[in-house]
């Protein structure tokens, strides 16, 4: 990777300041002042210091970060107008992160923000059949009726209907388990049998459960263990 490249993901400022900085000195690798700010460097390799400062003693080309996603804020990675998932996360690096599919602006719950395409592209694969797990909270009790025709598929309006999934109340709170993700396809469903939602939340991903230490808003790094559950 180029030198100016990997300052500019660590959000040092612009390439034109980068360039400025390498020609004042103030970068080194391994020890040597940096002269060209084109150079080749490996940052799981070289050591870089920016002003005295290590830029490399955490990175990581990989990030994986487990989102509480609140209410009100946008499952994209830029908007003029909302907050985005990616405004909430600060880790210093500016690594291409993207959050792993999308949640309605009034959804919350498991976001799952990564730079590590591969994962996302595997977690989001049709073919795949990622679980994942819902606390719907509903404007009318749902029968058990409503049950077997959610678990068997609902026509929501698309070619086909919904493939089968898991239904089950725990108290008044419907937990919805499926492994497609069309577009608002949870409120589809509801909407498939009469209802509507009036609060939704995410809680799992595959094995990965959204920690209930997590207030709507906060995130912290997958551990190993988590990262493992997902690959
Ligand atoms: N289904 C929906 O309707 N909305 C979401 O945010 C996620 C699943």
């Amino acid at each position: 990777m180029r030198l100016d490249k990997f300052l500019g993901s660590c959000g040092l400022g612009t390439r034109k300041q980068i360039k400025e900085f390498v020609k004042n000195g103030m970068v080194s690798v391994d020890g040597e002042i940096a002269k060209k700010p084109e150079m080749a460097i490996d940052p799981t390799v070289n050591e870089i210091l920016f002003s005295g400062e290590s830029l490399t003693a955490n990175y990581k080309e990989f990030r994986y970060y487990l989102l509480n996603k609140p209410q009100g804020v946008v499952s994209a990675t830029r908007d003029n107008h909302d907050t985005t998932v990616l405004d909430l996360i600060d880790t210093g690096y500016d690594n291409n992160l993207a959050p792993v599919g999308r949640l309605d602006k009034d959804t919350e719950g498991l976001l799952i923000i990564t730079n590590d395409g591969q994962l996302s592209h595997r977690l989001l694969s049709p073919k795949k059949h990622v679980e994942k797990e819902y606390e719907v909270h509903t404007k009318d009790p749902v029968s058990d009726a409503d049950l077997e025709k959610l678990e068997a598929g609902v026509d929501i309006g698309d070619d086909e209907p919904t493939l089968p999934a898991k239904a089950f109340m725990e108290g008044d709170i419907l937990h919805l388990i499926i492994h497609e993700g069309r577009f608002h396809q949870v409120k589809r469903m509801l909407e498939a049998v009469g209802n509507e939602v009036v609060f939704l939340k995410r809680i799992r991903m595959g094995g990965l459960v959204l920690d209930p230490e997590l207030e709507p808003g906060d995130y912290r790094e997958l551990t190993d263990d988590e990262l493992n559950l997902l690959k």
